[in-house]
């Protein structure tokens, strides 16, 4: 098997407002990841996954964008991007861009034509009725606005703010395509496509039947709204696209995904990879534990196998409460170990979170404090997204060497303690755990590439197998604040992770990680 990028390398989310300022104005921006990419090429990650750095007017913090073929100018301008691409290209990593095509911004000169008459040619680039059917917006409220200058209302799946486009208009299609065209000329190697399978409703817009739930979203089966058979015609014709250029990819965020949809969308001639968010819907009902994840990771095992798709896995992005905020106590890292250990030796492309690597954790906010749509429309019940959207925390410096202005979202608290240079002078820190991790990642091709048998373990352990042609590799994880024996299969085995050397003990100690290397 020759070395893909996207599949055997780490992919690591950039969310640039918050990751490096260069400007002083407390916005991350385009110039501060250039900045900072010799950290990121030594932190040993293959591909940045960058969140919108589009014109915007902010309704959902980037995700609604005015002009998909330009540079926001509070994040620079397009040859900063030019000089951040080459650069990156230049210490081999490439550069994957967040495509929202679903929708547009209000302000998208698209829309401005399309709301003024209900003749004009871009009318039809949106979704426009008489009446609203019964659908729901997943920010919540109704999934129609009413605009008063044509008396007519507009679908919108997510906030008022972001008008659904008609990919069912040819003209429409053909504009969304050649936005990736510009990016492609440009250079870049790869596209998250942002809640790629709400692109198409279905054309008579039924109403969606009803489902027991808490939030009106979740009240209603999405039988509408999402998943029509005319996405797979375009993401054939993408597919197309991206493979007259070579080693370009294409991930989709999965909405409302189950590892059976996901493979549903990849393929040879369809995406090449797609979320499926198995480790992050830990709750009270399914907490974090190794019987929960053992379960999660042998379906999905089995589904991604029979059906020949890569997997994914994500333990934190930028719309969910990051791993670390979600499984430790206090600032004890143990259970972010543990994650990161699943993250780095699963079956999958790991996609790494800016500042998963230090552990970062979700900042808390006032109610006044709180800028995400959903969360002010939702608190005290959701608090947003604000809360692992926080500053990068580099130094023990007042902005966290994040910005020498007053950053756009507070800095944790924690920063003066948990930060870069605190944990690069720590070889015991999370940090160093992470670059060990990754290095031994890329150096052993059974743990890449290999295949994946679970083990029986006690109680407390989740224990496997990655097996190549050449070698296997253990692991074993325990979960337990307590001393757990826990014999290795048969063999003999030599500790290769976090310190190589020695016989695997057939013992771990309280939250105790090995990985063990048949010899
Ligand atoms: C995706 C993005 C999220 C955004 C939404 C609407 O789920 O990840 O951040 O708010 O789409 O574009």
């Amino acid at each position: 098997m020759t070395h893909l990028w996207w599949r055997d390398g780490i992919i690591y989310q950039i969310y640039p407002r918050s990751f490096q300022d260069s400007a002083g104005d407390g916005l991350g921006d385009l110039p501060g990841i250039t900045a900072r990419l010799d950290y990121l090429a030594g932190l040993g990650v293959d591909a940045l996954w960058l969140s919108p750095f589009y014109p915007s007017p902010d309704a959902d913090f980037g995700y609604d964008i005015r002009d998909y073929c330009d540079v926001d100018p509070r994040f620079g301008r397009l040859a900063d991007f030019d000089r951040l691409l080459a650069e990156a290209h230049r210490r081999g990593i490439r550069i994957v861009l967040d495509m929202v095509m679903n929708h547009t911004s209000d302000q998208h000169a698209w829309f401005q034509e399309s709301r003024l008459d209900r003749t004009n040619p871009k009318r039809d680039w949106y979704i426009w009725r008489d009446r609203p059917n019964n659908w729901q917006a997943a920010f919540g409220g109704r999934a129609w606005t009413f605009d008063p200058q044509t008396g007519q209302v507009y679908l919108h799946l997510f906030t008022p703010r972001q008008p659904d486009v008609n990919w069912r208009n040819p003209a429409v299609r053909q504009a969304q395509l050649d936005a990736f065209r510009f990016w492609l000329a440009r250079g870049v190697d790869g596209f998250r496509l942002d809640v790629f399978n709400a692109f198409f409703k279905h054309p008579d817009l039924p109403d969606n039947p009803p489902k027991l739930g808490l939030r009106g979203f979740d009240r209603q089966h999405h039988l509408y709204d999402i998943d029509q058979p005319e996405m797979m015609p375009l993401l054939q014709e993408l597919r197309t696209l991206l493979d007259s250029y070579p080693e370009r990819y294409a991930v989709g965020e999965t909405y409302l995904a189950t590892p059976e949809k996901v493979v549903s969308y990849c393929g040879p001639d369809k995406l090449h990879a797609a979320f499926s968010f198995d480790f992050t819907s830990t709750n009270l009902v399914y907490p974090w534990n190794p019987a929960w994840a053992l379960q999660k990771i042998v379906a999905r095992e089995q589904i991604f196998t029979a059906a020949g798709i890569w997997p994914t896995t994500v333990m934190s992005n930028h719309d969910l409460p990051r791993a670390a905020s979600r499984y430790c106590r206090g600032e004890d890292d143990a259970q972010a170990r543990l994650a990161m250990t699943l993250l780095l030796t699963l079956r999958g492309t790991p996609f790494l979170y800016y500042g998963e690597e230090i552990g970062m954790r979700d900042i808390r906010l006032r109610r006044s404090e709180i800028l995400d749509p959903p969360g002010r429309k939702y608190w005290p019940f959701y608090k947003g997204r604000d809360g692992c959207r926080s500053p990068m925390q580099w130094d023990d410096t007042p902005a966290a060497g994040f910005s020498s202005g007053t950053p756009w979202l507070p800095v944790h608290p924690n920063w003066a303690t948990r930060n870069v240079a605190a944990q690069e002078a720590d070889p015991e820190s999370l940090l160093h755990f992470t670059r060990r991790l990754i290095a031994l990642r890329r150096a052993t091709p059974a743990l890449h590439g290999g295949s994946f048998v679970p083990l029986h373990g006690p109680a407390g352990v989740l224990a496997y197998l990655r097996r190549s042609e050449e070698q296997t590799i253990l692991v074993a994880l325990n979960f337990s604040r307590r001393d757990v024996r826990f014999p290795p299969p048969e063999g003999s085995w030599q500790v290769v992770f976090p310190v190589a050397g020695g016989d695997y003990p057939g013992q771990l100690g309280p939250q105790e990680i090995l990985l063990a290397a048949k010899v």
